[in-house]
């Protein structure tokens, strides 16, 4: 077998997405366009591996890292060009070169496998993977005579009307041997409609000079996919998010509306666990056995025990203990675990916090930077007052006590094993073990208040 080294065109802008970003890096359920194309070719054992970048290449370098030879294309010329910034690179390279787009993420190494096999064992110098489809708009057409030999590539823009209903495409992926590839390549002229230097153009030149093309068509239509618009965008992030609902099912998790539901890959669910509609789960979140998911939840890089309810909430890189109850409009910021058995409810946030074995905070309250012990009851609206204007300042709250509704907790303070506070208190003092803290004016009855008041008015 002959060396291979993958080149990954990546230097266009994506115009046709009309946005700033570079195409390849919008995210498409979960990560950048691009990684899904990185991921694969990391699976892929091969002498070089190359991506040619351009626009906001930098944006692409921090993404990527040092991993990969880059390529710079400093104006983005068309396909042709763009392969031939690595002509350098490449100079003391023998082999196979196997071209690949930035843009079309969910090739599989199977395929590549087999493009390359056929590659070799025919000994094209150049050999295209082709598909047939039923909707080939946006694609570059296979022309083939009436024996069905190939004689060249036409791209959509060019494309003449008779030959519109064309329904073989150019996937974009090809393999080439690199010498007939660079001596090529130097042969093309940006003579079409987007006055571009076309990689596809190579098919006839190299036709012309003599040499053998091939072709192989893909197996899989889904694999080939070639991201260009927003709504191609959208369209494969649903494929990503219908084969990952699907995976899960397999698995024994109940998702009761897959149209309503998004989990990226990555995320793990226990068997018998319900996923209600519209729940976004994202970041490799993890959530065990039976627990109940949503309706509207929203976990982010989540870690869930077995038995955990979870309902309209927003959980971001924290941790759930088992059989804990969260919800309606919790919201658990990052570094915040809770214990087993605890419960969280309506319109809670918890930051940075520990919320012991047991403990309780019902309603409308605010938790930062709190440790909280087993069995704890925090009343209706607490607070933590844990930012002083310069730093957090940290709140400990020991197992068995008993917060009154509406306190206000000015951190840094420790409130003891099984201590109580009085409704309405501001607690600015640490309170010892089984004491009982009031820390609020004391109320005062003015008896005949109110008639001597009416009195007056007359
Ligand atoms: C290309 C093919 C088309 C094929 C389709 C498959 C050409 C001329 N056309 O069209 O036949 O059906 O892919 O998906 O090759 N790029 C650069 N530098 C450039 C231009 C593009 O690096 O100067 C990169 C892009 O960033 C992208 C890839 O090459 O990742 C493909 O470019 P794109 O403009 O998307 O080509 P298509 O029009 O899709
Ligand atoms: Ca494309």
């Amino acid at each position: 077998m002959k060396e291979t080294a993958v080149l990954i065109m990546a230097a266009g802008k994506g115009k046709r997405m009309k946005s700033d970003l570079p195409k390849v890096l919008h995210n498409l359920a979960g990560k950048p366009i691009l990684n899904y194309v990185f991921d694969t070719i990391n699976h892929f054992e091969v002498k070089r591996k190359i991506i040619i970048v351009g626009y906001k290449s930098e944006k692409i370098r921090e993404l990527i890292g040092d991993k990969i030879e880059y390529a710079e294309q400093k104006e983005q010329l068309g396909t042709a060009h763009a392969v031939l910034q690595t002509k350098e690179l490449l100079s003391d390279f023998k082999g196979n070169v196997l071209i690949l787009s930035g843009d079309v993420p969910f090739l599989t190494v199977k395929t590549l496998k087999r493009l390359l096999k056929y590659h070799q064992s025919n000994n094209f110098c150049c050999t295209l993977m082709s598909a047939i489809l039923k909707n080939p708009q946006g694609y570059g057409r296979i022309i083939r005579d009436k024996e069905g030999k190939m004689e060249g590539i036409i791209e959509e823009v060019d494309l003449p009307a008779d030959k519109k209903l064309i329904t073989e495409i150019n996937t974009g992926i090809y393999c080439f041997d690199k010498e007939t590839l660079f001596q090529a390549l130097e042969k093309i002229v940006p003579e079409n409609k987007q006055g571009e230097y076309y990689l596809t153009d190579l098919v006839k030149i190299l036709l012309k000079e003599g040499l053998e093309v091939g072709s192989i068509i893909a197996k899989d239509n889904s694999e080939i996919l070639g991201i260009n618009t927003q709504l191609d965008l959208a369209n494969a992030s649903k494929k990503v998010y219908q084969r990952m609902i699907q995976k899960l099912m397999f698995q024994g998790v109940s998702i009761i509306d897959p149209n309503s539901t998004f989990i990226e890959p990555g995320v793990k669910i226990g068997q018998d666990t319900i996923i209600y509609p519209f729940t976004i789960i994202e970041k490799g979140t993890k959530i065990g056995k039976s627990c109940l998911i949503g309706p509207y939840s929203h976990l982010i890089d989540a870690n869930i025990g077995n038995g955990v309810k979870i309902w309209a909430s927003i959980i971001e890189s924290s941790t759930v203990k088992e059989r804990v109850n969260i919800g309606p409009y919790t919201h658990l910021r990052p570094e915040t675990i809770v214990k087993k058995g605890a419960k969280i409810g309506n319109f809670v946030e918890l930051k940075k916090t520990i919320l012991g074995e047991g403990s309780k905070a019902s309603h409308l309250t605010y938790l930062g930077d709190a440790v909280i012990g087993k069995q704890v009851n925090i009343g209706a609206g607490t607070i933590t007052c844990n930012y002083d204007g310069q730093k957090k300042n940290k709140t400990v709250i020991e197992e068995g006590v008993f917060v009154g509704s509406n306190n206000s907790l000015v951190a840094p303070v420790k409130l003891g094993k099984g201590s109580y506070t009085g409704a309405g208190s501001t607690i600015t003092e640490d309170v010892p073990a089984g004491n009982l803290a009031i820390a609020r004016a004391r109320q005062k009855n003015i008896s005949g208040w109110v008639n001597r008041k009416k009195k007056d008015k007359k």
